[in-house]
């Protein structure tokens, strides 16, 4: 049983460092302390105020590809190392759709990051929902643009590079955007999804390899449905977005995922 990873991303949020603080501290307090690796990525001014310990690892939204030099309003691989951050989310949706992320710049700072020895979250994801096909007949289809982006990111990437590689499948149609009832995936979907990105590693790279990546599910998970997520849907872990600024509830998501761990290990 491989660990299992609960990652945070609280997005532009808290707009207050005081919040910033009482949210990390009570979420570092009552993370799972076995079987599931649980990490924050706060916004870009915030990384200083917390070091990774051995309960909470810290990590970034976002990355430059370049390490330093006259980039305004860049931060880079290096600088986000040097302040002891350890996972860096790459190609987030919200990336491609406000920031201009392409593949091709994703690639960039997925490869400047592994050099400063971040681990990097890759997120792909189609983004509207392929239920049914043109006669309105359901089909499981899966977006090609989940291999295009998985491809056009790991371009140049050598298999020794790749096993520090996290894949998340987040399809945008799915993610919470503060409205309630949105659409979720059911587990069996998200199960297809994993199988699909699995297989498309396989390809790339090799069974071997491809197995040793974690892929993860992330779009509207919260505690009550992260259980059924991990035990159906392939996956090694969730990359939380709204859930995750409650500390309340991430520590609820956390306990089930150890629940979950500890009766697969026993
Ligand atoms: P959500 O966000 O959990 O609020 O849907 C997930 C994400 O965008 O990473």
């Amino acid at each position: 049983m491989k660990e299992l990873y609960l990652i945070g991303n609280w997005k532009m949020n808290p707009t207050s460092e005081r919040e910033a603080k009482s949210l990390w501290k009570d979420i570092e307090r009552t993370a799972p302390k076995r079987g599931v690796r649980t990490v924050v990525c706060p916004p870009f001014p915030y990384i200083s105020l917390f070091k990774s310990s051995s309960s909470l690892a810290l990590g970034a939204q976002d990355c430059f590809w370049e390490q330093d030099g006259p980039y305004t309003g860049g931060v880079s691989p290096a600088i986000l190392k040097n302040l002891g951050c350890e996972y860096v989310i790459i190609g987030h949706s919200e990336r491609r759709e406000y920031f201009g992320d392409t593949d091709i710049n994703i690639n960039k700072k997925l490869i400047a990051a592994l050099k400063k020895k971040l681990r990097p979250i890759l997120a792909v994801g189609e983004k509207t929902r392929k239920t049914f096909d043109s006669r309105g007949a359901h089909t499981n289809e899966l977006d090609p643009i989940i291999e295009e982006q998985v491809k056009g990111a790991l371009l140049g990437v050598s298999s020794a590079q790749v096993k520090n590689v996290i894949v998340a499948y987040e399809p945008v149609w799915a993610i919470s955007k503060g409205k309630r009832n949105h659409i979720i995936p059911s587990a069996q979907d998200v199960l297809m999804a994993s199988i699909y990105i699995r297989t498309i590693l396989a390809r790339l790279y090799s069974r071997a390899i491809a197995e040793q990546i974690p892929i993860l599910y992330g779009g509207s998970t919260n505690s009550s449905n992260v259980e059924e997520f991990i035990k159906e849907g392939g996956i090694e872990g969730v990359l939380v977005g709204s859930a995750s600024l409650s500390a309340s509830e991430f520590r609820r998501m956390g306990a089930h995922m150890q629940t979950y761990a500890d009766t697969e290990r026993s």
